[in-house]
């Protein structure tokens, strides 16, 4: 593996493999929380690992976050890998544009010569709404494609402050906080135990489907994250983690 014979982390790698029971775990040298560069490189390392998996025809579920559109900026064209299609994890969950998992899923798809179908579902609903919308047909075609994914890549967050960036109410703040939450991913805010404290509703991905999914990758660095990412792997839903030297670092010395 190239990565791992640039990096010389491989002990490292191999520790975080066995700790987090991952099949593959990969380190990249740096800290996300202190230069922007080194969430790049976590892009690199992501793309190539893609590279190395990835068949032809097969669709990649991608969720929202600057860790994974750091993964589209840096996105190239997967050669001899045709006809891929990219679908977002999930519906809205409140974030900028830039973060969003449609506007992440579009890029990549581009970069990458593949297809790509968006979900366009509100975030704030009704349940009225909500449930005529999942009804739609043009929907419900971009959920069966997501549902399909044979990769699934997503990025980990710390929980306040991804309930901040998301602009969550007060009560849901509230929430998140009494329920000592400390990791979020697909929308799900998790505990150090890994138990499930608030969950944002929206389609798409549900944590229960990822056990059907072969390839889950987890893009998530910096010092920062390292409580974040144990807390998240505690439940075991993804099987590939792709981090930095500081997470890395930190992670071990928090087992
Ligand atoms: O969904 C977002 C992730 O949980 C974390 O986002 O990559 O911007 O830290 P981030």
């Amino acid at each position: 593996n190239f990565m791992k014979e640039v990096s010389g982390f491989s002990v490292l790698e191999q520790h975080i493999k066995d700790k987090l029971q991952l099949d593959h775990v990969i380190v990249i040298p740096g800290n996300s929380d202190e230069h922007d560069w080194v969430k790049q490189e976590l892009g690199k390392a992501c793309v190539q690992f893609l590279k190395s998996m990835l068949n032809s025809d097969q669709t990649i579920a991608v969720t929202g976050g600057t860790s994974m559109a750091a993964v589209a900026e840096v996105m190239k064209p997967l050669k001899g890998i045709n006809n891929c299609m990219f679908v977002p994890a999930r519906g809205g969950l409140g974030e900028r544009v830039e973060n969003q998992a449609n506007t992440i899923c579009a890029e990549m798809a581009k970069k990458a010569n593949g297809q790509y179908r968006l979900l366009y579902v509100p975030d704030q609903l009704s349940e009225e709404s909500y449930q005529s919308i999942i009804g739609e047909p043009s929907v419900k075609e971009v959920l069966d494609l997501i549902h399909e994914a044979a990769v699934v890549i997503h990025g980990i967050g710390d929980a306040i402050t991804m309930a901040k960036r998301r602009k969550a109410s007060e009560q849901v703040l509230k929430k998140i906080k009494a329920g000592n939450a400390v990791s979020e991913a697909f929308g799900y805010y998790f505990n150090d135990y890994g138990e499930v404290v608030h969950k944002v509703r929206t389609v798409g991905i549900q944590l229960e489907d990822l056990s059907d999914t072969n390839c889950v990758i987890a893009v998530a660095g910096g010092e920062s994250k390292a409580k974040a990412i144990i807390s998240y792997f505690r439940q075991g839903k993804s099987n590939v983690l792709i981090t930095d030297e500081a997470a890395a670092n930190e992670l071990i010395r928090g087992f």
